[in-house]
């Protein structure tokens, strides 16, 4: 058992030299990074590098392309009729490490067109999507330094901060944010700053990202959302106005407490008692998420003039008197 793990480790391993290596020698992957912001001296950072057009391009360096820990690893597919074939083909691949350093998996965005745009290595007993965030274990001098973790969504957008000097970055690997997630960052740091893209999708991950939260939040920590303009991700952003502009949006970031009341405001006509009501309906279970302390006792307080009773009226809603309603 160990042992299959310690070969797992060792076939992610040289398949990443074998990707790196394969971007140094591809030109049009090249092109790719140059056009998009990357330097060399960045790739190599971030380990970064090029499954080709072969289908069989991880053969040069497991002469045994049968030995089961290829598929094991993700590395390799076997389709229903017995062919193997390496799962990742004409894509720019980005190493995945845990908070350890250790390689656990991939993404890989396609460079052409093609379905789908970034593909993840699958579940592996080294690799779970839902616990890691990618860029971490890169980031970890500069999230020091910085004082804060900022939480993107995309593996281009950890690539193209750090490239412009912002190198405390990490993202979700395009799930949702989990509170094992946020467990994870706030041993980094007790400051973080959620940015995602400025659409819609962007939007709705920001909320899964409060929802997440709340049960972690403390007195002690802090969480932000940033809203980028609605056409932005990170990386786009920092391209088109500079580092300075994009860190200044970081320092305007709109507090955790804010983001939920706004949203939660949104939700209800707010002019009418009726939209009142069904306002407090929808904030109990959140409210219920959150721990005990100073800081819910603070979002109460706002809320509770939000919806227009008095801070007593609204602890007799949330805690005192039963839910009257089916
Ligand atoms: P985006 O579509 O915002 O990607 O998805 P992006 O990083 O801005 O892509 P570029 O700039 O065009 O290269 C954000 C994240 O969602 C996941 C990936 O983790 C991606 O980084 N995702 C997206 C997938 O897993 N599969 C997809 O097909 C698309
Ligand atoms: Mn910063
Ligand atoms: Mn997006
Ligand atoms: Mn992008
Ligand atoms: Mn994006």
């Amino acid at each position: 058992r160990k042992e299959e793990v310690s070969r797992h480790q060792q076939v992610l391993d040289m398949a990443q030299a074998h990707y790196a290596r394969s971007l140094k020698q591809s030109p049009e992957a090249v092109r790719y990074l140059k056009q998009r912001g990357v330097t060399g001296e960045f790739a190599a950072r971030f380990g970064l590098g090029w499954a080709g057009h072969d289908r069989r391009g991880l053969a040069a360096v497991f002469p045994n392309y049968e030995e089961p820990v290829l598929v094991e690893s993700g590395l390799v597919i076997e389709s229903e009729d017995g062919r193997r074939y390496d799962r990742f083909r004409e894509r720019i691949m980005f190493p995945i490490r845990n908070q350890r350093g250790s390689l656990i998996g991939f993404g890989g965005r396609i460079i052409g067109k093609g379905e789908p745009k970034y593909l993840n290595s699958p579940e592996t007993p080294l690799f779970s999507k839902g616990n890691e965030l990618y860029g971490l274990w890169e980031a970890r001098t500069a999230i020091r330094g910085e004082g804060h973790v900022l939480v993107v969504e995309g593996y281009m957008d950890v690539v193209g901060l750090a490239q412009h000097g912002v190198g405390n970055a990490v993202a979700t690997l395009g799930t949702a944010t989990t509170p094992a997630h946020i467990q994870k960052l706030l041993r980094a740091s007790s400051k973080i700053v959620f940015s995602f893209d400025g659409d819609k999708a962007g939007r709705r991950a920001a909320w899964r990202a409060l929802l997440a939260c709340l049960p972690l939040l403390r007195d002690d920590i802090s969480m932000r959302f940033l809203f980028l303009p609605a056409d932005h991700d990170p990386d786009s952003y920092i391209r088109e106005y500079g580092a300075e502009a994009f860190k200044a949006t970081v320092a305007e970031a709109m507090a955790l407490s804010r983001f939920m009341l706004e949203e939660l405001a949104s939700h209800h006509a707010m002019d009418e008692p009726e939209g009142r009501a069904a306002c407090v309906h929808e904030a109990k279970p959140l409210f219920d998420l959150l721990p005990a302390g100073a800081l819910r006792m603070q979002i109460e307080r706002e809320f509770a003039r939000l919806v227009q009773l008095t801070p007593e009226e609204l602890a007799q809603m949330f805690r005192g008197v039963p839910d009257a309603q089916p």
